[in-house]
């Protein structure tokens, strides 16, 4: 009781901020002692935490600490000097399944006057799933006072989603939730940013009037910041091809699901002609699974000056992708760390302008190899040299063209090995398709599915994307390489298999 007291007079004098040195940890509920070990991982790399539980957002807070939220509903603060953490609240209707969880969080830039946190998630009511926006007031410890902002339709995957403030303006990005037809309808909150008052209203000025829509046309954002100058920019995941860098305008539409990337296709162009489609600033193909999106603009790192700084998963690296003057074209990409930490999903910037990354490799897809006992952890970069090669380690395992191309195209569903995801992704080790009927098998290469397919008495309701856009010497290459994975042992494909089933499909 005395140390609560104490703490309490503590809280008083100082606001808000936390005082982690002068309390006995054991004697209060809200406080736990340091979970994390501290260690040098090269010049100007430290880890800084460890253990944690799938960070799916961290942000740097006015107190100068890091608030935490994790995938399965914990939000915590944690002293970036000692690595002592302090949860503050725990979601008890959070719905975790795959990708679906504690999505996002956003403090309030001003938290003196608004001391609001922002939290999205998918819940479970009953027997109903939905994907809400809720509004925390932070009271000393803990989160308080629940204003639910706004409840959308949730999908088993493709929920998004990240939140930012931003003169005073809520604004979130929502996932398509695996609607085809939702984020080409401006009057549906899927697949959009969209832009609030505080309360979860329309912004007044808003592109059309009482509607919180934005800008339209996404898949599922994965990172989202407002730039120094006020610029905004997104992540997006793309299906099998063109994951996505966008510059956001008000109003416009970023053409999911017909454009994909850049309008290249014929399809796409009349569709961006029609519907006068914007662009991404970046795109990548094969996918790189991009996820927490920051802007620095500080001189303590020169390397990163005016960059976007992008973090990711399936390619596991930190991604330097540095712009124009004007902040609308982005110049030039350079990678860090491949493969070095693993997954990562999210990063934040001090003011002090060291960069904070954090993994992912206890979530729903884990890698080979991964997780290790002290996963996840938080990695702080106060130095970045690209001349040093010990920050740029390659990210594909030598070996031949075709475990490349397997790596780049298959392994993020079906695993390196080819053993797939119990319930998700089918293997294709026991596929009674890939090494006796090879016309099934290139077909559903080169057409995918969507939506539940039995699989020897299993259901699968995740889609697995269309591969046609691939090069048939690739294609042969890829099935040629499933075929001989672990105790497949079946005959190369022939170029004439390929031709006459992209006919038959007219693919
Ligand atoms: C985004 C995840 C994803 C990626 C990437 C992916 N797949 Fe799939 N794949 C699935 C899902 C989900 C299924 C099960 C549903 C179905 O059969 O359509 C599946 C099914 C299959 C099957 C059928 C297995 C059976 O026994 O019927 C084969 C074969 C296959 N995939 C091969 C591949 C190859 C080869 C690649 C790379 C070119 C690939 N997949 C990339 C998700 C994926």
């Amino acid at each position: 009781m005395k140390y609560l007291y104490l703490n309490t007079l503590f809280f008083i004098a100082f606001g808000w901020f936390r005082l982690v040195y002068s309390v006995a940890w054991d004697q209060v509920d809200t406080f736990k002692a340091p979970l994390t070990f501290q260690k040098q991982e090269g010049d100007g790399i430290k880890i800084i935490a460890s253990n944690l539980n799938v960070p799916q957002e961290i942000a740097w807070g006015p107190d100068n600490q890091i608030w935490i939220a994790e995938h399965a509903g914990v939000v915590s603060r944690m002293d970036p000097v000692s690595g002592s953490i302090t949860k503050l609240l725990q979601l008890k209707d959070v719905w975790q399944s795959r990708s679906a969880g504690l999505l996002g969080m956003a403090l309030h830039s001003d938290m003196k006057q608004f001391p609001y946190v922002f939290l999205c998630y998918t819940f479970q009511k009953e027997k109903n799933y939905a994907t809400r926006l809720v509004r925390y007031t932070s009271v000393r410890d803990t989160l308080v006072d629940p204003k639910v902002l706004m409840e959308i339709p949730v999908g088993n995957g493709h929920n998004g989603s990240r939140i930012a403030v931003h003169q005073g303006l809520l604004y979130w990005a929502t996932g398509d939730a695996l609607s085809l037809i939702d984020s080409q309808n401006p009057q549906t909150p899927n697949g959009k940013i969209l832009r609030m008052n505080m309360d979860g209203s329309a912004a007044a000025d808003n592109p059309m009037k009482g509607n919180p829509v934005w800008a339209w046309g996404f898949r599922n954002i994965q990172g989202m910041v407002f730039s120094k100058s006020g610029q905004l920019y997104t992540s997006e995941h793309g299906d099998a091809t063109d994951d996505e860098i966008n510059l956001i305008g008000e109003g416009k539409n970023y053409g999911w699901p017909t454009v994909q990337g850049f309008a290249e296709s014929s399809e796409e162009s009349t569709f961006k002609g029609l519907n006068n489609t914007i662009d991404p600033i970046k795109a990548w193909t094969p996918t790189i699974a991009p996820a927490g999106l920051d802007y620095y603009p500080y001189d303590k790192i020169p390397a990163l000056k005016h960059s976007l700084l992008l973090v990711t998963l399936k390619a596991k690296s930190f991604r330097v992708l540095k712009m124009d003057k004007e902040g609308k074209k982005i110049l030039s990409e350079q990678v860090y760390f491949e493969n070095k930490f693993g997954r990562i999903r999210d990063l934040c910037v001090s003011p002090a302008g060291d960069v904070y990354l954090a993994t992912s490799k206890r979530d729903w897809n884990p890698v080979s190899g991964f997780p290790l006992p002290s996963d996840d952890r938080i990695i702080k970069i106060s130095k970045l040299d690209p001349a040093n090669p010990q920050n740029m380690i390659s990210s594909i395992p030598a070996g031949s063209k075709s475990a490349q191309l397997y790596l780049q195209y298959c392994a993020s569903c079906h695993k390196e090995n080819g053993t797939g995801v119990k319930g998700t992704f089918p293997s294709l080790l026991s596929s009674l398709i890939v090494v006796n009927n090879p016309k099934e098998f290139i077909k559903k290469i080169l057409a995918g599915s969507n939506g539940p397919v039995n699989i020897s008495g299993l259901t699968y309701d995740a889609s697995m994307p269309s591969f046609a856009f691939l090069k048939d010497e690739d294609l042969i290459e890829i099935s040629t390489y499933v075929r001989s994975l672990g105790s497949n042992h079946a005959a190369p494909i022939k170029p004439e298999l390929i031709k006459e089933v992209r006919t038959a499909l007219n693919k």
